[in-house]
C-alpha cells in the first residue's frame, strides 16, 4: 500500500494519498489546500485518483474538492448526511475499495454530524475527531459532546496498535497510536457522559 500524510494549507491541515499499488488508484482524503502538490505527488508516484474521500464538511477538509474531480474524474465520497456535492454517499460500517484497499467507515460525529473516520490496513485517519492529544472541538454548528463522548469510546473499542493518522497537526507528533492515545490524551481520560459533557464546556 502507499499511503502519505501531507502538510498542507495554512490550518496545520494533513490530507492523505492511499493507493494501491497493484492497480495504481487511489484516494485523495481531504485535499482542502495545495491541490497542485496533491496531484502532483500522485503522478509522481503513477496513481490515478479516483476518490476523492471526505472526513466531514468544514472547509479546510473540502475547499479542494471540485479542482481534484475537474482535473481527474475522481469521485467524491462523503457520509450520507453531509451537504457537500457527493457522488457516493456512505454511511457506517460502510467499505469503499480503492483498488484492493478496503477502507471502512467509522461514523463519528461529535465534532460535526457527518464526520467519518477511516480505517484500512491498521491505519486510521481520524480527521477532526481525534487528534494526537487532543479531541475535535465540539462547539460549532452541528458540533455535540454527547456524540463525541461515543464517537471517542467507540474508538478506543479499537486494538492499541492501530496508527493513528489526524486531520491537524495539532500534537507533539504528527501521528500516533490508539494505544498512545488511550495512555497520553487528557480528552480520552475515563469520565462518564455527564463529566465529559462537562468537561468539553471548560476552556
Ligand atoms: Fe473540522
Amino acid at each position: 500500500m502507499i499511503f502519505e500524510q501531507v502538510p498542507v494549507g495554512t490550518f496545520q491541515n494533513f490530507s492523505y494519498i492511499i493507493g494501491d499499488e497493484t492497480s495504481k488508484r487511489a484516494a485523495l482524503v481531504d485535499p482542502a489546500w495545495e491541490v497542485d502538490k496533491l496531484l502532483q505527488m500522485c503522478k509522481e508516484m503513477g496513481l490515478t485518483v479516483s476518490y476523492v474521500i471526505n472526513t466531514h464538511s468544514h472547509h479546510d477538509h473540502v475547499g479542494g474538492n471540485l479542482q481534484v474531480t475537474r482535473r481527474t474524474g475522481a469521485k467524491v465520497v462523503a457520509h450520507v448526511s453531509s451537504p457537500v456535492h457527493k457522488d457516493i454517499p456512505v454511511k457506517d460500517r460502510d467499505t469503499i475499495k480503492v483498488g484492493n484497499i478496503s477502507v471502512e467507515v467509522i461514523h463519528t460525529p461529535g465534532h460535526c454530524p457527518d464526520h467519518i473516520c477511516l480505517l484500512f490496513g491498521g491505519k486510521l485517519l481520524t480527521g477532526d475527531t481525534l487528534f494526537v492529544g487532543e479531541c475535535g472541538r465540539t462547539d460549532l454548528a452541528g458540533g455535540d459532546s454527547s456524540k463525541m463522548y461515543d464517537s471517542l469510546n467507540r474508538l478506543l473499542e479499537l486494538d492499541d496498535n492501530i496508527e493513528v493518522y489526524p486531520g491537524h497537526d495539532y500534537g507533539s507528533k504528527k501521528s500516533s497510536t490508539i494505544g498512545y492515545e488511550r495512555q497520553n490524551n487528557y480528552t480520552l481520560k475515563k469520565r462518564t457522559r455527564e463529566q465529559f459533557i462537562q468537561f468539553m464546556k471548560e476552556p
